[in-house]
């Protein structure tokens, strides 16, 4: 029996081709072995094992105190439930910004501990380096402009970025270094759209948007957002489609008051 799956695996590839078609690119993220499933059966064409990690699943305020080791074991649980999306892995604050031999290092344990296929930096210029080392030991990068969670004291509040002429050029210069770098694509983060549009039309990787308005070759969103498991974070680009929290909540009320009064277990969940 053949060791390879009969699966039509999305890759890199096939992102830039749906690129050229004109064909939306849908992404979303996952941290664990059963959401990955259930993401991976509705098709979506990759999954970011997002350095949100460390606010969704952990309960710190920003991304930066989660570790690399904490990531390899979130993207190796989402990667045993990945059939055919795309599973791309953030390399997180701090293992990659001191030096190119270093990030290499990062990039390196997450493709060989978890079974991804591509690794996520945030930064333009000054990841230049790291990115091209990367890529040379023949990992696939995605690059990260825009609002950067890493830089949260840099930047001092999470507002809309690139909204005036100087750094707005500066991300359009930033992608078309990363494109020419050999990144696959780059997310672009809460920037205006009509910067996005441009910033589209100026590369030919996909640029896929986070708050980055419609013209953009694809879109991501935090699975906890779509889900409605957060429920504190509102910004305006979220759509959320369910409400999971109260969901949960509810199912976790009746269960209690079925063990209080004995309703649970019956007659038929018993031996
Ligand atoms: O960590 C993350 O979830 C991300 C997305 C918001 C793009 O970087």
């Amino acid at each position: 029996m053949s060791v390879h799956s009969q699966v039509r695996k999305v890759t890199t590839h096939v992102l830039n081709a749906m690129k050229l078609r004109g064909e939306k690119i849908a992404m979303i993220t996952a941290y664990d072995y059963s959401m990955a499933r259930i993401i991976d059966e509705a098709k979506i064409d990759a999954i970011l094992v997002g350095d949100s990690a460390s606010n969704v699943m952990a309960g710190h305020n920003t991304t930066i105190p989660i570790t690399l080791n904490e990531m390899i074991y979130h993207a190796a649980s989402v990667v045993r439930g990945v059939s055919r999306a795309l599973v791309i892995v953030d390399l997180p604050f701090g293992t990659y910004q001191g030096n190119s031999r270093e990030a290499l290092a990062s990039a390196i344990r997450i493709m060989k501990e978890t079974g991804a296929h591509a690794v996520k930096m945030e930064g333009g210029e000054e990841v230049l380096e790291s990115t091209g080392r990367i890529l040379s030991a023949g990992i696939p990068v995605m690059g990260h402009l825009g609002l950067m969670p890493q830089s949260i004291h840099k930047f001092g509040t999470y507002v809309v970025r690139a909204t005036g002429e100087e750094e707005a050029q500066k991300v359009l210069e930033d992608a078309q270094k990363l494109e020419k770098a050999g990144c696959f694509a780059i997310v672009l983060e809460k920037v205006p759209a009509s910067l996005a549009k441009k910033v589209t039309a100026s590369v030919k990787i996909p640029i896929i948007g986070i708050g980055a308005g419609p013209h953009v070759d694809g879109q991501i969103l935090v699975l906890h957002d779509v889900l409605g498991i957060t429920q504190e974070f509102s910004p305006r680009f979220l759509r959320r489609y369910h409400n999971l929290y109260q969901e949960v909540l509810g199912a976790v009320k009746s269960y209690i008051t079925d063990v209080r009064s004995m309703d649970f277990p019956n007659e038929r969940e018993q031996y």
